[in-house]
C-alpha cells in the first residue's frame, strides 16, 4: 500500500466525512463468464488473493474511521464482491438493482432482502438499474450513466423514486461500462473523470456543469483509476495510476493507492466494491 499525504501546502484543506458502505467479501470470487472486455475465463484467477486486496480496501476503509456493513456472498454468484452494484441508496432509502445479464439476476433478490432485514426502506428497480455502478450522488444532483447496462429510461426511474434532479450521461467505451468506471466523485460537487468514456454531448455537458473537474489520462483510466473512493479528503486509487496521485494532491486530497488487480479481472476496483449507504437526510 502506498500512502502519500498533502505536501503541497497551497492546497485546499480537505475534510473527511464520515461514511456507511456496504461490501461483500469474494468468498466465492471467480471469472467464469464474461459480460465486460475484462473478463477473460481462460485467464487463471486466484479466489486467496482477491480475497486479501479486497481485505486491505474493507481494512483501509475501517481505519480511515467509517462503517462497514457486510452482505453475506452467495455461492454461484462470483459478481456480487462487486456490491456498488447492487443498488443506489439515497435519504435512507435503497433502489435495488435490477441487472442487465442473467448471470446477476440472482444479487438482486440478496441485496433486497439484506436492507429489509437491517431497516432500509427498499425497492427493487422496475427498469434495468446496475445501481450505483451507474448513479453517482454529487451534491444535490445523481449522474446517471447509460450505453451498457443501466437503461436510459432508469434514470426517469431514479429520479422519481428519489426525487432529485438526474444528469444522464452516455458512455460510449466498453472497457468503460458502468459510470464508475469513467468517473468519480471527490467532494459534494467536485468530480474526476476521463473524457474518452463519454460521447461529445456528455462531454460538453460535464465540462458545463463542472469546469473545475480534474480529467484523468488514458492511462490512468485504464487501470481503473476512475473507480475511485473518495470520503471527501482521501481517495483511495489503484496504485498503478501514475498522475492521478500528484493531480489529486494538487487538489489538497490524500491518494491512497492499493492494489486491486486481481479484483480487476472481473472489471472492477475499489469503487465498485463499495457501496455507499445515505442515511435520511
Ligand atoms: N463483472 C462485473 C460486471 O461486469 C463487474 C462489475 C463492476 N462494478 C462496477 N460498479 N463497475 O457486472
Amino acid at each position: 500500500m502506498r500512502q502519500s499525504s498533502n505536501a503541497g501546502g497551497s492546497a485546499k484543506k480537505r475534510t473527511a466525512r464520515p461514511r456507511h458502505y456496504l461490501m461483500c467479501e469474494p468468498t466465492f470470487f471467480d471469472v467464469s463468464y464474461s459480460i465486460n472486455p475484462w473478463m477473460d475465463p481462460s485467464r487463471p484467477t486466484s479466489t486467496e488473493r482477491g480475497l486479501s486486496q479486497w481485505k486491505t480496501l474493507h481494512d483501509l476503509l475501517v481505519e480511515l474511521g467509517h462503517k462497514v456493513e457486510l452482505v453475506e456472498p452467495v455461492a454461484g454468484l462470483p459478481d456480487m464482491v462487486y456490491s456498488a452494484n447492487g443498488a443506489t441508496v439515497v435519504d435512507g432509502r435503497a433502489l435495488v438493482a435490477r441487472f442487465r445479464y442473467e448471470q446477476r439476476m440472482e444479487e438482486s433478490p440478496a441485496y433486497l432482502e439484506w436492507f429489509r432485514l437491517h431497516g432500509w426502506d427498499a425497492e427493487q428497480a422496475a427498469l434495468v438499474n446496475e445501481g450505483e455502478g451507474d448513479f453517482l450522488c454529487t451534491g444535490d444532483v445523481i449522474l446517471a450513466g447509460s450505453g451498457f447496462r443501466s437503461e436510459p429510461k432508469s434514470h426517469d426511474e431514479v429520479q422519481e423514486f428519489f426525487g432529485r434532479e438526474v444528469i444522464g450521461l452516455t458512455l460510449v467505451d466498453d472497457r468503460y461500462y458502468h459510470l464508475d468506471t469513467a468517473l468519480a466523485v471527490l467532494d459534494d460537487d467536485e468530480i474526476m473523470y476521463n473524457p474518452e468514456a463519454f460521447s461529445p454531448q456528455s462531454r460538453a455537458l460535464l465540462e458545463e456543469r463542472f469546469p473545475d473537474a480534474l480529467l484523468a489520462d488514458a492511462a490512468d483510466a485504464a487501470v481503473f483509476g476512475m473507480n475511485a473512493v473518495s470520503d471527501g479528503r482521501h481517495v483511495i486509487i489503484p496504485e498503478q495510476a501514475e498522475r492521478l496521485p500528484h493531480q489529486l494532491r494538487e487538489r489538497g486530497f490524500e491518494p491512497i493507492g492499493i492494489d486491486m488487480t486481481e479484483l480487476l479481472k472481473g472489471g472492477g476496483s475499489a469503487k465498485c466494491c463499495t457501496l455507499e449507504l445515505r442515511a435520511r437526510a
